[in-house]
């Protein structure tokens, strides 16, 4: 094999490799502009060589757990240019095949240039008016129904009025996410310490890939439409006609195109937004020319790929190079491992860039990064810089290739990388590298806020070995701490105060220095808000957990899976009998049934079962749907059966309407537990007849 083929067979890999993390999860590795020049290097070598390149086909984003189904047309891709001379190219090739076909255009081609919004294609299919349907890209030819993520935009017609609307039509647009809620939900999975996303596409992709449309809610997608997938019974001219009926029944449409005529202008208004596009909004990547005159489009049709009568230009993202002076690591609180650059201070879109992240080992190995590079960085729509490719030309003899299980090793931090995984994490339960993390954590101003326990008083603790879990910080004695260096009887005194005085610190604190996964502050918060102290906390359910706002599936069950980790019920057990007990003032919004838990059975002589359930929740409670030792009421009606019965066997008290509405009478207006609770102990033990 020569090197040509050589490097054919691995840059179909490469690319086969970053279609997989692009389309199915979501999480290239490199940006759009280096895979760009992946594909051109192996477009170029196909002709070269004389070998069809099979993954010039449209990647496939179909994944598992989701139900494919077909486009009524394909859904194509577009040719990609990041250069003008292409653009005039492309004019003239149309111009020369339309005079073929005997369709010369006297004058100008008619053109619309579009934003290139750096979103999710979707497909949205309305039948007679009424949206019915949304479908990822998939493979083209058949994509994911994502209707569930998809009604969740606020801005999608979810019936459209209007005139001359179509029986059933397929509008193609993109979904995607503005810079501020990237910055949003960064900003909490930074305080969860979960890796973040690089780009609001990314964090799109993996949204309308979420299972649970609720989950999708919370994260504020947005839409814009383009164009006409299939329409049924209507006859559109050009396209910037379509674009008007569409602006016309109220769906989100650019903030501005242009309809001009001749590559000149097309040119113009390609730079026009590039001078536009910084102060959008959303991410546009580049400019899409199309044919406006649709009999046109239908004359050039389509390559397997693309449509004849589209190009993208798109623009080219800012680069610098910079030297890397070393590779570090940032550990997350969860004991992941992620390699960092550490670089010479350049000017990159903007701003100083002195960091940028290597990702993950293989990251490392592949592009062979080695300090003392000279490494080319890009910020194409990122937040983050990435280390794209090393200046090879510009490394000097002793040069070695970094081995970053060695380097761990010389840093004296114990981790090891699961097989089939790309993360190192820390180890040994008792390392006093995470033991340092965790006290730091727990003790910091965020959590509970122990006075006098800084970083060197806590590797003084942990490096003595007197302190490696949060539970020995209140076996502490005076005698280990007057040991220490620097410490007195003074310093020694104090900080013992302060460990003593954090027993009974807030409980979101405590929840929150637990440093359980996925739980940040806020979390920490919400949490506390909703049950009245740790014990109902650790009682809580799944369900239970999701009913509260802020907390989605992710939350809930690392919660739980905290909770049901024998080293974790250590800790805690500990803790208790160490007297460690902390106060909920955040309890105060603990509505008076917060907690109870009602099944109704049998029908009620005035409410429905959804106008009880909507007095039980206003009051805090929650409904379930069958009767365990759990229950704390059940509300029955006229013929009511087993569920009642087992009630009675289960001494659970039995309430009936009337009995709920003087519930609710008597609660409201009083939203503080504190002076509800008596009398609902009152409740539990005669019944609510005589409240
Ligand atoms: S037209 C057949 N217009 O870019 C033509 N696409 O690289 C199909 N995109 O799959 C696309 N903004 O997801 C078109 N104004 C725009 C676009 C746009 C973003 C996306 C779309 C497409 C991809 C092709």
């Amino acid at each position: 094999m020569s090197d040509k083929e050589k490097r054919f067979t691995e840059l179909q890999e490469l690319i086969r490799y970053h279609d997989e993390l692009y389309y199915r999860h979501a999480v290239p590795e490199i940006t759009d502009a280096e895979y760009d020049r992946l594909k051109k290097e192996l477009l170029d070598l196909s002709v070269e060589l004389n070998i069809p390149a099979e993954v010039m086909l449209v990647g496939d984003d179909r994944i598992e757990g989701f139900v494919t189904k077909p486009h009524r047309e394909p859904m194509m891709s577009l040719d990609n240019t990041y250069n003008e001379g292409e653009v005039i190219n492309f004019d003239k090739r149309l111009q020369e095949a339309l005079l073929k076909a005997g369709n010369a255009v006297a004058g100008e081609l008619p053109y619309v240039v579009e934003p290139k919004i750096d979103g999710v294609s979707v497909s949205l299919t309305y039948k007679e008016g009424v949206f019915v349907q949304a479908l990822t890209r998939g493979n083209g030819i058949e994509g994911d129904d994502i209707t569930h993520n998809v009604k969740t935009i606020t801005s999608l017609p979810k019936k459209i009025i209007g005139k001359r609307i179509p029986e059933l039509m397929e509008i193609r647009g993109e979904i995607y996410m503005d810079y501020a809620t990237l910055q949003k939900v960064n900003k909490l999975r930074e305080e969860k310490g979960l890796p973040l996303y690089a780009n609001p596409r990314n964090l799109t992709a993996g949204t309308v890939k979420l299972l649970d449309g609720r989950e999708a809610a919370k994260r504020d997608l947005k839409l814009i439409v383009y164009g006409i997938g299939y329409v049924d019974g209507i006859e559109y001219e050009r396209l910037s006609e379509f674009h008007d009926a569409l602006v016309s029944w109220g769906f989100p449409f650019h903030r501005k195109t242009w309809r001009v005529n001749g590559v000149d202008d097309v040119i113009k208004a390609i730079r026009e937004l590039d001078r536009l596009r910084k102060d959008f909004v959303y991410p546009t990547d580049g400019a899409v020319v199309k044919l406006d005159r649709i009999d046109l489009q239908q004359l050039m049709g389509s390559t397997a790929k693309a449509p004849r009568w589209a190009i993208a230009y798109k623009y080219a993202p800012e680069e610098a190079i910079t030297l890397l002076k070393a590779i570090t690591v940032q550990i997350g609180r969860t004991g992941a491992i992620t390699p960092v650059a550490e670089l010479e201070p350049v000017l990159l879109s903007g701003s100083m860039v002195s960091r940028a992240t290597l990702h993950n080992e293989d990251e490392i190995t592949r592009k062979d990064i080695r300090p003392g590079d000279y490494v080319v960085i890009q910020k194409a729509g990122e937040i983050i810089p990435q280390v794209m490719r090393v200046c090879k030309e510009k490394r000097t003899w002793e040069s070695k290739p970094f081995d970053f299980a060695v380097f761990l090793k010389e840093k004296g931090i114990e981790a090891n990388r699961e097989p089939g995984q790309s993360v190192w994490r820390l180890t040994a339960k008792k390392d006093p590298v995470k033991a340092r993390r965790q006290i730091m954590h727990y003790a910091s101003k965020q959590a509970m806020d122990i006075e006098n326990l800084g970083v060197a008083v806590v590797d003084q603790l942990v490096s003595k070995e007197l302190v490696l879990a949060i539970a020995d910080l209140y076996r502490l004695r005076y005698e280990d701490l007057i040991a220490l260096e620097k410490f007195g009887p003074k310093s020694a005194e104090n900080l013992l105060r302060a460990i003593e005085s954090s027993k009974t610190q807030e409980l979101w604190r405590f929840i929150h220095g637990l440093g359980i996964l996925n739980v940040g502050a806020q979390t920490a918060k919400d949490l506390a808000a909703s049950f009245p102290d740790l014990a109902a906390l650790k009682r809580a359910t799944a369900e239970d957990l999701l009913k509260i706002d802020g907390v989605g599936e992710v939350v809930a069950s690392s919660i739980i899976a905290y909770w049901s980790d024998a080293e974790n019920q250590q800790l805690l057990d500990d803790l208790e009998s160490l007297g460690v007990c902390p106060r909920n003032l955040l309890s105060k919004s603990v509505k008076p049934l917060s907690g109870k838990v009602f099944v109704l059975t049998g029908s009620l002589p005035t409410l429905s079962r959804e106008e009880a359930t909507v007095i039980i929740e206003s009051l805090g409670g929650r409904v379930s749907s069958s009767v365990s030792s759990k229950t704390s009421f059940v509300l029955a009606g006229e013929d009511a059966g087993s569920k009642l019965e087992k009630a009675q066997t289960l001494g659970i008290t039995i309430l009936d309407e009337p009995a709920l509405l003087e519930m609710k009478k008597h609660f409201e207006g009083k939203g503080d537990a504190d002076t509800v609770e008596p009398l609902i102990k009152k409740t539990e033990r005669q019944g609510l007849l005589d409240l």
